[in-house]
């Protein structure tokens, strides 16, 4: 298939480009190099030593044969040259990773809101909009996340994208419907992610094009199969405050012999999938569309679901690593249980890599080969979630920005 990589360029869009292209495929990265910019924005840098996407390519040429297209495009605001370069290479499949996916740097001012939502809303208003444009029926898919739900603490587990209700109808009889399940966004960033749902419900509905939309939980991990063929086809790994995940983030604290940083109780459960699955689900999506004139197909790609004070107890003694309990910058409750359905990738034959497969160990040795290159004063995560929180945090002794945490 010739299959256009939006964002191909970040955390998951390298790893999956590159599985895609082993495969056979034709791949095209569309990138605006946005992340990059972030990067030098908030002077961190990844973790991993990453080179251009010019020469990640020229690499994974040099190793395989196969050749990446690079396409320096941003599809939020260069609406007619997206369009164009869709018009002129008419994919099969679309893999939409190209959007601002961190919620704490979508929190941390008003113009960063702005940008989260234009961006991202745009990027996939943008792209619908040209596939009906040029009759193009490719099939779209999506990386949306399990931050959608928010929280189901009513003891029942969370559906893959629809949910079943029965309402009264005006005769007094129960008519039963199929609704997305109710969006609940947490920040900003996962506001935009309900939005694009909506977005696809009414391309899907209105135009019938074909969409699959993976809400997906915390990546963690750093290598593939295939970006270990080379030391320049490394992933990136982000470990700062804004847009290091947590359990990589531990892993990376424990490294370099800073405490690990639970906000609040670490009573927050949170779904996981290590970066070889996330790979490995969008092939198999791809493998199995939905038709034409389907509703959206959503699956929950994630295999594991953990609180976050367990996860820092387990890496503390994997590591020593002493565990450190912060005022809680978002607005979040406290604990929650999370119980997620997830079988229709098992059914399709993921065989998932848990926690206790000793990958851990291996993005441990990924922190320690790189921990020179971290600078400790963008660790802690400071973005508040509202003016009230940031000034109660402030005033915190325990406060990460006052307190010199060694
Ligand atoms: N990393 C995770 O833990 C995680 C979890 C759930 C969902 N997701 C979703 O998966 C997708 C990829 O996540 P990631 O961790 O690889 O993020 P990332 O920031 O590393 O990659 C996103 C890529 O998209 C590009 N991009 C952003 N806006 C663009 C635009 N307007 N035009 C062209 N390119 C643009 C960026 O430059 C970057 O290379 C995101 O949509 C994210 O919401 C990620």
């Amino acid at each position: 298939m010739k299959i256009a990589i939006l964002g191909g360029d970040g955390f998951v869009g390298w790893p999956t480009s590159l599985h895609l292209s082993d495969q056979g495929h034709e791949i095209h990265v569309i990138d605006n190099l946005s992340r990059r910019w972030i990067d030098a924005e908030l002077g961190v840098q990844s973790l991993t030593p990453m080179d251009s996407i010019q020469e990640r390519v020229r690499i994974w040429k040099q190793e395989t044969g196969n050749t990446i297209h690079f396409h320096l495009i941003d599809i939020a605001k260069d609406y007619e040259v997206f369009k164009a370069w869709l018009a002129d290479n008419r994919p099969d499949a679309i893999v939409h990773f190209a959007e601002q996916r961190a919620a704490p740097y979508s929190m941390k001012s008003d113009q960063h809101k702005n940008y989260t939502v234009n961006n991202n809303v745009n990027a996939s208003h943008n792209l619908l909009n040209a596939m009906v444009e040029l009759d193009l029926d490719a099939h779209l898919v999506h990386l949306g996340t399990m931050g959608v739900y928010g929280y189901s603490n009513v003891g029942a587990a969370i559906p893959e994208g629809y949910l079943s209700v029965d309402v009264e109808t005006l005769s007094g009889e129960k008519a039963s419907q199929e609704i997305l399940y109710p969006a609940n966004p947490g920040s900003i960033y996962h506001m935009t992610k309900c939005l694009d749902q909506l977005l696809f419900q009414f391309y899907a509905k209105n135009d019938g094009l074909r969409i699959t939309d993976l809400h997906q939980g915390i990546v963690w991990g750093t290598h593939t199969e295939q970006t270990l063929r080379h030391k320049q086809l490394i992933n990136r790994f982000d470990y700062d405050g804004d847009y290091g995940t947590v359990l990589n983030r531990f892993l990376i604290q424990a490294a370099i012999g800073y405490p690990l940083t639970v906000h609040g109780t670490g009573g927050q459960t949170r779904a996981f999938i290590h970066i070889q699955d996330s790979v490995r689900c969008v092939e198999l999506a791809l493998q199995n569309p939905p038709a034409k004139g389907d509703r959206v197909k959503v699956f929950n790609q994630m295999t594991e679901t953990h609180r976050v004070r367990d996860l820092a107890e387990l890496i503390s003694k994997l590591t020593g690593a002493k565990v450190a309990y912060l005022p809680n910058p978002r607005k979040e409750a406290p604990e929650n249980d999370l119980v997620v359905e997830n079988k229709q990738f098992l059914e399709l034959g993921l065989n998932p890599i848990t926690l206790e497969d000793g990958l851990l160990s291996e993005v441990v040795d990924v922190a320690k080969n790189f921990a020179y290159r971290v600078d400790r004063s963008r660790v802690p995560a400071v973005s508040a979630w509202t003016k009230e929180i940031a000034e109660e945090i402030e005033r915190d002794p325990e406060h990460p920005r006052l307190k010199s945490v060694s």
